[in-house]
C-alpha cells in the first residue's frame, strides 16, 4: 500500500494557478508524500450554470480524499450564485475554523512582535443559524443555538491542535456571565474537556475583555477557542494587528472532512503577473501537513519559509525599503524557500511539530452523558399587547383554571420583570413573555394542560405568537430567571 495520502487540489481562480503551482513545487521538494488529484471548482464553473460553483466530478474526487488544498476563487457578482465556501463547509460539516495570526516582526511590519496565537471558531452554530422570528409590529428575534455536541467537538478539537502543534496553553472565551445556559454549557465542557488535557494550561476570559487583550496585548495568547459570532470577530481583529493578514494560512475541520486555504481572494488585480505571494496558501499546506500525519514534512517547510522571510526576500506586497533585501515574484520567492528546507530562522521563532500524531488529528467518539430526567414545570407564552403589565395580568388571570394546574408567574418585557411588582420606568415593546408555573409544585404540567390554557387564551382574544415549555433537567432549571425576577 502506498504511504501517499490522497488529497484533492483545485488551482482555482486569479492567481490561484500561480500560488498553487509555487505550494506544489515546495510541498515536492520537502518530500510531503501526496497522491493528487486534481479538480476545478469556481468561476468557470459558475459560468457553465452551476450555481455554487463546484460540480458532480468534484464532489466525487472531494469525497473519496477528504482532505482538500484550495487556492483562492473568483466569485462572479450578481445574483443566483451561491458562495462554495458555505456549501462546501455546510455539506462536510466543517465545525472548526482555524486562523493562525502571527507576526514576523521586524521583518514585516506590525505593533506586536511576539504575537503568535492561533483562533479556533466554532463554525456551525450559535446565530449563524439564521434562525430569526418577527414577533410582532417592533419586535425581532434571533435564535442563539448551542448544543453539547457542538462545544465538545471544538473544543476537543482545539486542545488536539494545541498538541499536535506544540502549543502551551489554551484560552476559552464567552460571555458566560449573560448568557448562562449557551455559552455557560460552551464554559462548562470547556471545563470538562479540559481536565483530560493537564499538560496544557488552561483559562477563561469573557469576550468582551478578551477581544480588548486580543488587539492590545496579543502575545498573551496561544490557542483561543470560541464560539462562531465571537470567533467571527476576534478572528479579524487578531488578523489586523499581525500587521500581515497577507500572509495568513487557514482551515475547516470537520469529524473526517478538512479545507486548507488561504485567507486572501483571488486578487484578480495581479494575477497574471506573476508578483504574487504564495505564502498564505504555503502557510495553508502546513497545516494540512500537520493534520494529515506529515508533521516533519510541515517543520521543513515552515522553518525554510520563516528563514526566507527573515533573509529578506520578499515580494511586492511585503518590500519594505530598507528591511527587504531582494524583491523578487512568485517563482523566485518559491526558489528561495526549496532552497532553505533544512534551515531554521536564527530570530523569528523556530516552529515544532514533532509532537503531530503521525496517523494525524483524529477525534474520539463523542461522549455520551448519562441519560437526565426531564420534567416539565411551566410554559412561557409570548404575545403581543398594547396596553400595561398589570392589565394584562388581570385579563390572563381570568383564563387560568384550577384544572390547568398553571399559574402566572411573571410577565417580562425585552427579558425585563415587569410585573408583579415592576418598575413603571421598564420600557416596554409591544411583545410581551408570560411565565406560567405548576400550581401545585408536585405535580408535573402535562401538555394538555397547558393547551387548555391555550384554548382558553385564544377564546379571550389573546393572539400568542410562540410558546416554549420549561423543563427541569435532574431537578435543575433549563431556563433562565428574567432580569429583575
Ligand atoms: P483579495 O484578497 O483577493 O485582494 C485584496 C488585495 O490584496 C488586492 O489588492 C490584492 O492584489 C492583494 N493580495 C491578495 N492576495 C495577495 C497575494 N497572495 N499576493 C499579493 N497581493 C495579494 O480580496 P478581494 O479583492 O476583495 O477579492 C477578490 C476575489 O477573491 C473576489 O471574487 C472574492 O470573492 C474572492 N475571495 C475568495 C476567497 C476564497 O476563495 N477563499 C476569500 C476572499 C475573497
Ligand atoms: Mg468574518
Amino acid at each position: 500500500m502506498s504511504n501517499k495520502t490522497p488529497i484533492t487540489v483545485a488551482r482555482g481562480d486569479g492567481i490561484g494557478p500561480e500560488i498553487m503551482d509555487a505550494t506544489l513545487k515546495i510541498l515536492d521538494a520537502a518530500g510531503a508524500q501526496l497522491d493528487i488529484e486534481e479538480i476545478t471548482i469556481g468561476e468557470a464553473v459558475y459560468k457553465s450554470g452551476v450555481a455554487n460553483g463546484i460540480d458532480d466530478s468534484a464532489w466525487d474526487s472531494l469525497n473519496r480524499t477528504k482532505i482538500f488544498l484550495k487556492a483562492p476563487i473568483t466569485t462572479p457578482q450578481g445574483g443566483g450564485f451561491k458562495s462554495l465556501n458555505v456549501t462546501i463547509r455546510k455539506q462536510c460539516s466543517l465545525f472548526a475554523n482555524v486562523r493562525p495570526c502571527v507576526a514576523y516582526a521586524p521583518y514585516v511590519k506590525t505593533h506586536h512582535p511576539k504575537m503568535d496565537m492561533v483562533i479556533v471558531r466554532e463554525n456551525e452554530e450559535d446565530l449563524y443559524g439564521g434562525i430569526e422570528y418577527r414577533q410582532s409590529q417592533d419586535v425581532m428575534a434571533s435564535l442563539k443555538i448551542i448544543t453539547r455536541p457542538g462545544c465538545e467537538r471544538i473544543v476537543r478539537f482545539a486542545f488536539e491542535y494545541a498538541k499536535a502543534n506544540g502549543r502551551k496553553k489554551v484560552t476559552c472565551m464567552s460571555k458566560d456571565n449573560i448568557m448562562k445556559l449557551s455559552d455557560g454549557l460552551f464554559h462548562k465542557v470547556f471545563d470538562e474537556i479540559g481536565a483530560e488535557y493537564k499538560d496544557i494550561e488552561q483559562e477563561h476570559m469573557i469576550i468582551d475583555i478578551g477581544t480588548a487583550k486580543v488587539a492590545a496585548h496579543p502575545e498573551m495568547f496561544d490557542v483561543i477557542v470560541t464560539t462562531n459570532l465571537y470567533g467571527d470577530i476576534i478572528s479579524d481583529v487578531a488578523a489586523e494587528v499581525t500587521g500581515s493578514v497577507g500572509l495568513g494560512g487557514s482551515s475547516n475541520i470537520g469529524a473526517d472532512f478538512a479545507m486548507f486555504e488561504a485567507v486572501h481572494g483571488s486578487a484578480p488585480d495581479i494575477a497574471g503577473k506573476k508578483i504574487a505571494n504564495p505564502s498564505g496558501l504555503v502557510l495553508g499546506a502546513v497545516q494540512m501537513l500537520v493534520h494529515i500525519g506529515q508533521g516533519k514534512v510541515a517543520e521543513k517547510i515552515h522553518n525554510a519559509w520563516l528563514k526566507t522571510i527573515e533573509d529578506g526576500i520578499h515580494t511586492g506586497d511585503i518590500y519594505r525599503d530598507g528591511v527587504s533585501k531582494e524583491k523578487v515574484g512568485t517563482a523566485d520567492f518559491c526558489e528561495a524557500v526549496i532552497e532553505r528546507l533544512g534551515q531554521n530562522p536564527s530570530t523569528l521563532k523556530i516552529v515544532d511539530y514533532s509532537k503531530a500524531p503521525a496517523g494525524g488529528i483524529k477525534l474520539p467518539p463523542l461522549k455520551t452523558g448519562e441519560k437526565q430526567k426531564k420534567e416539565r414545570v411551566g410554559v412561557d407564552v409570548g404575545l403581543n399587547w398594547d396596553g400595561t403589565a398589570d392589565d394584562l395580568a388581570g385579563a390572563m388571570n381570568k383564563c387560568v383554571a384550577p384544572a390547568h394546574n398553571l399559574k402566572l408567574q411573571m410577565i417580562s418585557n425585552r427579558g425585563t420583570k415587569v410585573w408583579p411588582d415592576g418598575n413603571p420606568d421598564t420600557f416596554c415593546a409591544d411583545n410581551w413573555r408570560l411565565r406560567f408555573m405548576a400550581a401545585n409544585e408536585n405535580q408535573e404540567v402535562k401538555t394538555s394542560q397547558v393547551l387548555a390554557l391555550m384554548v382558553a387564551m385564544n377564546e379571550a382574544g389573546f393572539n400568542f405568537t410562540k410558546s416554549v415549555m420549561l423543563h427541569n433537567f435532574d431537578g435543575e432549571p433549563g431556563f433562565t430567571v428574567a432580569q429583575g425576577e
